[in-house]
């Protein structure tokens, strides 16, 4: 039967699966004309377990649909985080353009993590494990989350890979993503006040001119609002070392629930998606939806954006969310806020897209409030921020900075059914949260004073779960 991905909490613009335990996003590839997601899945409940990968596909990175285990634990051997590369030429030997996914074997017993390959010659549905597996082992318990891409200018593979205990990102190469050679390690650097995993490495233009490389480094704990969170660095990649510009600390994400965000291989025109699990490992185990356990993140399209003498990455919600709007927006202008004022407009159970433009005036912090959730800008910290209903076990406030501009400071939210996700500075500062509206409705508020709202917009969105008209 059909799931009706209308539970209570079930996100409507956000990939869920229709039941069980989900965190990392793994496998992350184009192929054959579809967008594939793969990801950490327990078929057998909704905790943590049976570590399998669990698939979906998407002609638009927001309509999936689930596909089922792709690659199943096995009594000796979980199946971790990894991804997904298309080996055009065949250097495997597995197939021309055979998907070949390179992940990290757990193998309960020994405790022991080591890289291994599994292929698939009919796009991604049925998948056979190398028989030489593991193909990379080094005898460690923490070693794990290969992420594999083609280093066009070497012409080889090459593999990041976390020394989680050590806070390094190993880098190797292959030939034929069997046969793998140490190349460099980088880190630690940045945040450390947690173990290293699910790296990511990537050319990405710089708006305006040049190209830099960019380490994704997900940490946990010693994220920015506590537990997991993602941090970056730019730099230069030379095909053996990875040189970051510098090394202080920069959040993919100032929010509470953005983890193991890794991209996309081959996706169309060169453009970069990347998603992350919506949740932290902090209390993912205790998240109150059922009978699933675990979102994805709004799949996003990464840029960079030269800031003084450093490079900021920059994310916008990929372009084809704006199909999904639907329905009559509420559009208010032009009004001081002080206090609380509820929304007109038909009540509408699902995701909204909301954009706002506020000037500070006297107000301490000021925004949107669903239910008992309230974010936008708190302007003593300046920065975006979301807070979680009292209810949660971690209430509170997680926030990134934002510049007033122009008297202004304007931002785009996305919320939906269990998350909040907060776009401002031009998608420099991103904040994340899951949230658990607890009562009906939207308002605008500005608390400590008064704000005036330049314009707020609020759109409804459609469901991803309805089918695509052709
Ligand atoms: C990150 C992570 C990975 C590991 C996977 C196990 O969230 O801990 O390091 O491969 O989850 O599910």
């Amino acid at each position: 039967m059909r799931p009706t991905y209308r539970e209570p909490y079930r996100p409507q613009v956000h990939y869920t699966p229709a039941r069980n335990w989900m965190n990392d996003p793994n496998g992350l590839v184009w192929h054959d004309g579809e967008y594939h997601l793969f990801y950490q899945y327990n078929p057998e409940g909704a905790g943590w377990g049976n570590m399998s990968w669990g698939h979906a596909v998407s002609p638009d990175l927001l309509h999936w649909e689930e596909l089922g285990t792709a690659i199943p634990a096995t009594a000796d051997e979980q199946v971790f985080s990894g991804s997904i590369v298309v080996d055009e030429h065949d250097t495997a030997g597995f197939g021309k353009a055979a998907a070949v996914a390179v992940y990290t074997a757990w193998y309960p017993k020994s405790g022991l993590q080591a890289q291994a390959l599994a292929y698939s010659t009919d796009r991604g549905r049925t998948w056979t494990r190398y028989a030489g597996n593991p193909v990379l082992d080094i005898g460690s318990t923490e070693f794990r989350d290969p992420k594999v891409f083609w280093y066009a200018e070497g012409g080889y593979w090459i593999m990041v890979v976390a020394l989680a205990e050590e806070r390094k990102i190993a880098l190797y190469r292959s030939g034929d993503l069997k046969a793998w050679r140490r190349l460099s390690e980088f880190g630690p650097a940045g945040a450390t006040g947690g173990v290293w995993e699910v790296p990511d490495l990537f050319e990405l233009p710089v708006e305006g001119g040049g190209s830099k490389w960019v380490m994704v480094v997900s940490l946990n704990p010693g994220g920015p609002a506590g537990g997991s969170g993602v941090q970056y660095f730019a730099g230069d990649f030379d095909g053996i070392t990875f040189t970051p510009d510098d090394t202080s600390t920069a959040w993919a994400d100032h929010g509470r629930d953005f983890y193991a965000a890794v991209s996309w291989n081959g996706a169309p025109d060169g453009r970069r998606y990347w998603i992350g699990w919506m949740g932290n490992w902090d209390d993912a185990a205790s998240i109150r939806t059922h009978p699933w356990r675990g979102a994805m993140t709004l799949p996003r399209e990464l840029s960079l954006v030269a800031d003084g003498d450093r490079v900021r990455l920059a994310q916008r919600p990929v372009a084809a969310l704006g199909g999904l709007r639907t329905g009559t927006p509420v559009s208010l202008g032009d009004r001081e806020v002080s206090g609380t004022t509820a929304l007109p407009g038909p009540a509408h159970d699902g995701a909204f897209e909301i954009t706002a433009e506020f000037e500070p005036g006297t107000a301490r912090r000021f925004g949107l409030q669903a239910g008992d959730v309230v974010f936008g800008y708190d302007a003593r910290a300046g920065e975006l921020f979301a807070e979680r209903g009292p209810r949660e076990a971690a209430a509170g406030w997680h926030g990134g900075p934002a510049p007033v501009e122009g008297g202004g400071v304007r931002f785009t939210a996305y919320l939906d059914a269990s998350s909040v996700e907060l776009f401002g500075d031009g998608g420099r500062t991103v904040v994340t949260d899951l949230v658990f509206p607890a009562g009906q409705g939207l308002a605008v508020f500005a608390e400590g004073g008064t704000a005036l709202l330049r314009s707020l917009v609020v759109q409804p969105l459609g469901s991803i779960w309805e089918p695509l008209s052709p």
